[in-house]
This record gives C-alpha cells, sequence and structure tokens, in this order.
C-alpha cells in the first residue's frame, strides 16, 4: 500500500530530489548537524579538498570542505537561482574554503530542494544556532526572499551555562519562513503567570467569576459612534474616544458587563473575565519550553534530541491535521513523533540506520496499535542492498541488521572497547519485573565457529538467556552445530523453548525469517494490561 508517512535512510539531498514531489509538504522543520562546539578556529580554517577525506561517521564528512562540496558549490553557482549563486560566490571570497562555508554550501543545496517541495501555504523553521544563524539568514533569504522572513525565534534551551570571558550561550535560534505571502498560520497563546491573574483578576459579582476592570476610553478624539456621548459622559470634551462603537457599548450594559462606580463617580468600566482569557500571544522569544533533562520521559538517549514541546508549538502553529510535515534532519524523530500525535501526516529522511532504528521504536512504543502506516524507503530490501550498504558503511550496515529483528543498537560501546554486543533486546516472560535479554551481534565479513563461541562467552558473561548471530555470509556446518549444541532456552512461566544461540543470515531475515523469543508473549502482556487499563477508566 501507498502510505502517506514515510520514513527515508539516505541523504536528503538526493531523496528530496528523487521522492518528493514539487509543493506537496505544509511544514518543514530541519535541524541539521552542526559542530557548534568546535572552536572558531577549527571552523573557519581554510582547508583542501583532499584534507576531509577520510570520516568515520556517515555524515561528518558531508559537512566538511572536501571534493563533495566543491562540486556541490559549482553546481549551485552555475545552475542555482541567481541570488543564491551571488551570494554563495561572496560568502566564498569572505570565509575562504572551510567548514563553516561546506556547512553553508550543503545547506544551500538543500534549502533549494525544500523551497522546491513546500506549497505556497507553506512554511519552514530552521534550527540552529548563533554560530551560523547569521550566515543561515542570508542563505534562506536568497533561497526564499527576504520578504518571506517572518521570525528569528529565540528558544531559551539551558538555564545556566558559564563560558570563558564571555556571557553564557543559552539560546538556539529558529528562523522562520513563508513560502508565500498567504502561509497557514494558527495562533499560539500560553497561560498567564498566577501572580499576574491574582493582581488583576480580583472582582466578583457573587458569582464567582472573577474579573478585572479595564478602561473603556482610549486617547484621542474621534468624529465617529466611538466619539459620541453615551449615558450623558462625553468622552471628547476629556480629548478621548470610546473603544467601542454606542451600539457596542449598549450590548455590553445589558449583558452586565459594565462596571458603573458607585454614586457615578469616575468613568465606567469594562469587565474582563478570566475564564474568558484566551492566554498570552505567544512572541518570538521563548523560554517556557525545557530543554529534554536527563530522567525526562521523552528521552531516548540520541545526543541532539530536542523536546517534543517545542515542536508541539510548530506544529499546532503552522500546521492543520491532515497537513504534510517534513523533518529533513529528523533524528530519533522529534518532529515524526508529534506530527503522528497531532494527527498530521509525515516524511522523515535521515542519513544514519541508528536514527531510523529509534525512530521506528518510538512509534511504536508510543502509538502501539494506533500508529498510523508508513513506509522505510532506502533500506536494503535484498542481498545485493545489504552487501552495498556494508561497503559505503559498516556502521551503517550494523544497524540495519539489528533492527531486521527489531533489536536496539548498543549505543554505549565507547570506541575501541568491544563488549561483543551490537544490539540487545529486554524481554519479560514472566512478571518478576525483571527484563532478560537477547544479545545481538552482527558479522559482515569472514566468520567461523570461534565467533559462534565468542558470543556464547558473552551469553554466559551476561547472563543473557538468548543469543543472535546475525551474518552476511553463509554459516559454516560446523558453526550451526556449535550453536545447536547450547541448546534451548525454556520459559518458566510460559511453556517454550527457544534455542539460546540462533544463527540468522541476513537473506533469511530478509526472506521473513524471525528471531525466536518469548516476544510474542510481551505484546500479549502489554495489550491485555492497555485494555483493562481503559475499561477501568471506561472507554469502552
Ligand atoms: C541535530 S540531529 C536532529 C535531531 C532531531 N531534531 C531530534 O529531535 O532527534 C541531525 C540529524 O541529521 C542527520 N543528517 C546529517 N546529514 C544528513 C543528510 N545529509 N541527510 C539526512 N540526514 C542527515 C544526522 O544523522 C542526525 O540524526
Amino acid at each position: 500500500m501507498d502510505s502517506p508517512n514515510k520514513l527515508y535512510f539516505g541523504d536528503n539531498l538526493n531523496i528530496l530530489r528523487d521522492y518528493v514531489a514539487d509543493a506537496s509538504v505544509d511544514l518543514i522543520y530541519l535541524d541539521p548537524p552542526f559542530n557548534s562546539s568546535a572552536t572558531y578556529n577549527v571552523l573557519f580554517k581554510e582547508k583542501s579538498g583532499a584534507e576531509s577525506a577520510a570520516q568515520i561517521t556517515a555524515f561528518e564528512d558531508t559537512w566538511q570542505w572536501g571534493l563533495e562540496t566543491e562540486a556541490v558549490y559549482k553546481e549551485i553557482v552555475t545552475s542555482g537561482p541567481r541570488k543564491l549563486a551571488d551570494l554563495m560566490q561572496a560568502l566564498l571570497a569572505f570565509l575562504g574554503r572551510n567548514d563553516m562555508m561546506a556547512y553553508l554550501v550543503m545547506m544551500a543545496a538543500r534549502l533549494v530542494q525544500l523551497h522546491r517541495v513546500l506549497k505556497p501555504t507553506g512554511s519552514i523553521y530552521l534550527h540552529c544556532d548563533p554560530t551560523a544563524s547569521h550566515y543561515l539568514k542570508l542563505v534562506l533569504d536568497a533561497v526564499f526572499g527576504p520578504q518571506q522572513f517572518l521570525n528569528e525565534i529565540i528558544w531559551k534551551r539551558t538555564t545556566a551555562h558559564s563560558s570563558a570571558q564571555r556571557y553564557g550561550p543559552i539560546h538556539d535560534v529558529l528562523l522562520y519562513y513563508g513560502k508565500t505571502g498567504a502561509i497557514m498560520w494558527n495562533p499560539q497563546h500560553t497561560s498567564y503567570e498566577e501572580e499576574y491573574l491574582e493582581k488583576y483578576y480580583r472582582y466578583d459579582d457573587g458569582d464567582g467569576r472573577l474579573y478585572w476592570r479595564n478602561s473603556l476610553t482610549a486617547a484621542g478624539v474621534r468624529n465617529g459612534s466611538s466619539g459620541k456621548p453615551w449615558k450623558g459622559i462625553d468622552v471628547t470634551a476629556t480629548g478621548q474616544h470610546w473603544k467601542f462603537t454606542i451600539e457596542k457599548l449598549d450590548a455590553l450594559d445589558v449583558a452586565g458587563r459594565i462596571y458603573w462606580p458607585p454614586g457615578g463617580k469616575g468613568f465606567p468600566q469594562i469587565k474582563r473575565y478570566r475564564d474568558e482569557l484566551k492566554g498570552v500571544a505567544v512572541g518570538d522569544i521563548w523560554t517556557d519550553i525545557d530543554r529534554i533533562n536527563q530522567v525526562a520521559a521523552e528521552r531516548l538517549g540520541y545526543p541532539t534530541q530536542k523536546p517534543e514541546a517545542l515542536l508541539e508549538r510548530i506544529i499546532k502553529a503552522s500546521s492543520n491535521e491532515g497537513d504534510i510535515v517534513l523533518d529533513p534532519f529528523c533524528g530519533c524523530g522529534t518532529a515524526i513523533a508529534v506530527a503522528e500525535r497531532f494527527k498530521r501526516r509525515w516524511i522523515g529522511i535521515d542519513i544514519t540506520y541508528l536514527a531510523i532504528n529509534l525512530v521506528q521504536r518510538r512509534l511504536r512504543d508510543h502509538f502501539h496499535d494506533e500508529l498510523s502506516p508508513y513506509e522505510i524507503i532506502g533500506a536494503p530490501t535484498d542481498l545485493q542492498g545489504a552487501e552495498a550498504l556494508k561497503e559505503i558503511s559498516p556502521h551503517q550496515f550494523e544497524w540495519w541488521a539489528v533492527d531486521l529483528v527489531d533489536a536496539l543498537p548498543a549505543r554505549d560501546r565507547k570506541k575501541g572497547a568491544d563488549t561483543g554486543i551490537d544490539g540487545y533486546i529486554n524481554f519479560f516472560d514472566d512478571k518478576s519485573g525483571q527484563a532478560k535479554q537477547v544479545i545481538v551481534q552482527v558479522k559482515s565479513g569472514y566468520i567461523g565457529v570461534n565467533h559462534v563461541r565468542d558470543l556464547k562467552g558473552v551469553l554466559d558473561r551476561e547472563k543473557a538467556p538468548i543469543g543472535a548471530l546475525i551474518t552476511l555470509r553463509e554459516p559454516t556446518k560446523p558453526m550451526l552445530t556449535e550453536a545447536a549444541a547450547t541448546g534451548f532456552y525454556e520459559s518458566k512461566d510460559f511453556p517454550g523453548r527457544y534455542p539460546r544461540l540462533q544463527v540468522l543470515t541476513i537473506a533469511e531475515l530478509l526472506a521473513g525469517k524471525r528471531l525466536e523469543y518469548p516476544a510474542h508473549r510481551v505484546e500479549t502482556f502489554a495489550k491485555a494490561e492497555r485494555k483493562t487499563k481503559s475499561q477501568q477508566e471506561g472507554l469502552f
């Protein structure tokens, strides 16, 4: 089925070019990677094309000056929009060939695509920090037009951050642009401070509704209805006018919404009821959204994860139910999860499979059976694709393979310290509350019986009942014999036998073979518990 929700694995530049249609997206939020902790010396150090050749992670090299950036720069200058071509040449003359310039070149190419896919009513929020926000604003001006600039939103993301010889950098910047002058916009409000409400909203006519008395007049004389005398009061004589027409004043009075001072001393006032307050219109400085702290329930351990409350504000303000939200640097899927929660359709793109794995898990864990269908595009679907992925990046291959058995990648591995665990699954098959573990190892190269023995050793060390050895190559006979010799895990509370050490080839997994562990029981448990809770709450 062609599902409207899509999760793409790959470089967003290619994905946008190849898959996303013109004027098809309502809202774009992007939070591109940026090494703002690198010193200015590093960011602005001149680089030659060859210098950035050997990089470890999938995307770091994309964002450092090298042959690829040079080629994209030339493409923008020769065939990009004219204003952008002019700007990029000026920036190159000013910045030189360094990481900052590489970042801007790569962003420029992507912003051209993002502009193309946005609907005329759509808008874009670019999340960055003050290290690059001023340059990015120029690039956005060149791609979207300076007249489409709407806000520079300052998000206070942390409270204190001491920094030597300067003020603590505690905010991020979100640059907000519309595609045209006619964008979709739902005004957002926040609640008033309790102190403010208590200070002003303290009058009560005896019906329990608290209100504030506010002036009915404003300075300046008017010739129309609002300048006429009302109930014997001549506002014009005092150099003022009514804030409402005479007809409206009559209606307010009939509704009991005018306060008349006792003895006719002083001007009447309008009653503003506390229970009718919409809240304070949200401005462009956001101090009410905390960053994700160490113990936040939504925390997934993804280093650059943003808080859901931030995305909630953006998605509610700039889209409606059924609209399409695109996050081309989706990371662990904050924008995607919030879009799903508020019934938007969504498109997520990320270049690392670690992110793709986490997004899927997050969606499954949050929405269970209510999750809307989605499609994954760009992940290998056959052996050839798996081989190609391994060639491009053994890391990505490993994360993808771990995902094939629905395991979590073991991300806490210190560089160089191999614990023999590439992924793991925690499962419950009894009511003790103690999870048991399936340990997953992935091998993409030569394999032999020693690998089975190694995994057996890890299972013993970690006291894990089940291990899975996922291999790209076919296992040898002695490997299968050795694996079979480790016997079975027998679940105590639920009768069932699961091979302790399972050797699974990528080809088998792609053909639909499943890892055997008491997984279905976890699902049954979870479903049963949810049902009982809903029944208790009378939701049926
Ligand atoms: C700052 S993180 C985004 C975090 C996200 N906002 C969240 O809340 O989880 C940037 C993401 O961009 C991804 N990325 C970097 N270069 C990319 C590219 N060329 N195409 C797609 N994704 C890319 C990285 O893998 C990383 O997950």
